[in-house]
């Protein structure tokens, strides 16, 4: 039998601490092994002692205690967490999660680890609702962490509110969700495109468009968390690079094509989000043009149509391409998927205020050879982890035999 999966269970000083251990004790129900880390704050309300026989492992609490059974024990136990689950959360962890302090044990093994993070809120409502909080939780969201809402209904206080604990089950539904996710991708190489490629007018201007960048950044990230190796070709974007990917930084189409065409033999999976002009200036000027000597018109050329070029080498890969479409989104998109021999579509309209180009959020229809999935609004973060889903779907289909 394969060895038990471990999340790391962090139980911060809320008053909700208590319910910590049923969480346990079901995570334990589902074959997985728990490891408790708690905060000062957090032994206050609960004993470890009760972690401790419920889960059968040592507790953590003191980052300067002399390790027993564990080495360093911050840096083991982030190497150890399949998945970490930080229920309940203080306003006050949820604030260090998304600033990066590292002031007890529980923080400090967040910071040193790349697993998978679930945070599961409970507070006092004004607490909550406060910007500040929410603004954290946006936070860690916008780093691909699971947050598990608090929900509304009486609080300790005896008020009535937003901020209780989810219940249980449903937290131990995210970890699940995530430890199934963990390691999905391992083995496979996962080429993304990203951002708005520039074409060069003259020696400073181009021609670009609005592309942000974040879904296709957002998807690397997501596939290279669940353990693949990623290579970003990327236009320029105002983002950082996400951890653990191969950056291949390019400028025009053309250079992207050369990119992607070189790397495409070796990928598994394809997943082309970058806005790729399909026009660049025939003639760029190698100087600058001057104000007074302006071109009354500008001569434009066809860009190589790269998905189209991968459509027609595809051998193993799954390729996933994007469509930004202003009307018959999904006809035009199932059109696109057929005509360039694709394996999905994310189609978008980029005409609707809010979603797409530059937005946080994307509102979009998934169109595959079967079946359209239409996702109702969400971040570009959770549909980074829908396309994934999706891809991992297709990549287990073409392993299966006929
Ligand atoms: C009785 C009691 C109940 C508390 N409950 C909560 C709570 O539910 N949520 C919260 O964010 N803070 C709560 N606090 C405040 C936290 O314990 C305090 O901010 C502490 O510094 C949190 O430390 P930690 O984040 O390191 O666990 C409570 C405090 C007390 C005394």
């Amino acid at each position: 039998m394969a060895d038990a999966q471990t999340v790391l269970l962090g139980v911060t000083g809320s008053i909700a601490a208590y319910k910590a251990v049923e969480l346990a004790r079901l995570l334990i129900k589902r074959g997985v092994t728990v490891k408790t880390v708690m905060t000062e704050a957090a032994a206050e309300f609960v004993t470890p002692l009760t972690f401790r026989s419920i889960t059968g492992h040592p507790v953590g609490i003191d980052m300067f205690e002399e390790p027993t059974e564990w080495k360093a024990a911050h840096v083991s136990l982030a190497a150890e967490a399949d998945a970490i689950a930080i229920a309940p959360a203080t306003a006050d962890a949820i604030a260090k999660l998304a600033e990066g302090i590292a002031d007890e044990l529980l923080f400090s093994v967040v910071l040193a680890s790349k697993a998978p993070l679930v945070v599961a809120p409970a507070m006092h409502t004004e607490m909550y609702e406060n910007p500040a909080t929410q603004h954290n939780l946006d936070l860690l969201r916008s780093r691909g962490a699971v947050v598990v809402e608090a929900q509304s209904g009486q609080l300790a206080s005896g008020d009535v509110g937003t901020g209780r604990l989810a219940p249980p089950e449903k937290i131990v539904d995210a970890v699940m969700g995530e430890l199934g996710r963990a390691r999905d991708l391992a083995g496979h190489r996962v080429l993304v495109s990203a951002g708005g490629t520039q074409e060069p007018l003259d020696a400073v201007r181009y021609l670009g468009n609005r592309s942000s960048g974040k879904t296709g950044y957002a998807i690397a990230r997501e596939c290279a968390l669940r353990g693949a190796a990623v290579v970003l070709v990327s236009a320029p974007t105002a983002l950082r690079s996400p951890r653990d990917v191969e950056l291949v930084a390019v400028r025009t189409a053309e250079e992207m094509a050369e990119a992607v065409f070189e790397r495409f033999d070796e990928a598994d999976a394809v997943v082309m989000s970058a806005a790729v002009a399909d026009f660049s200036p025939a003639e760029p000027s190698i100087g600058k043009i001057k104000k007074d000597a302006a071109p009354k018109s500008i001569a434009l050329r066809r860009n190589v149509d790269i998905l189209a070029e991968l459509g027609k080498r595809k051998a193993k890969q799954v390729l996933i391409g994007f469509a930004a479409e202003t009307d018959d989104i999904a006809a035009n998109a199932r059109g696109k998927l057929e005509a360039k021999n694709l394996d999905l579509v994310v189609a978008n309209d980029v005409s609707r205020p809010g979603v797409g180009f530059g937005a946080d959020d994307n509102e979009v229809v998934l169109v595959g050879p079967d079946a359209d999935e239409t996702l109702r609004r969400m971040s570009k973060v959770q549909l980074a982890r829908h396309i994934v889903d999706r891809l991992v779907g297709l990549l287990e289909a073409r392993g299966r035999p006929a």
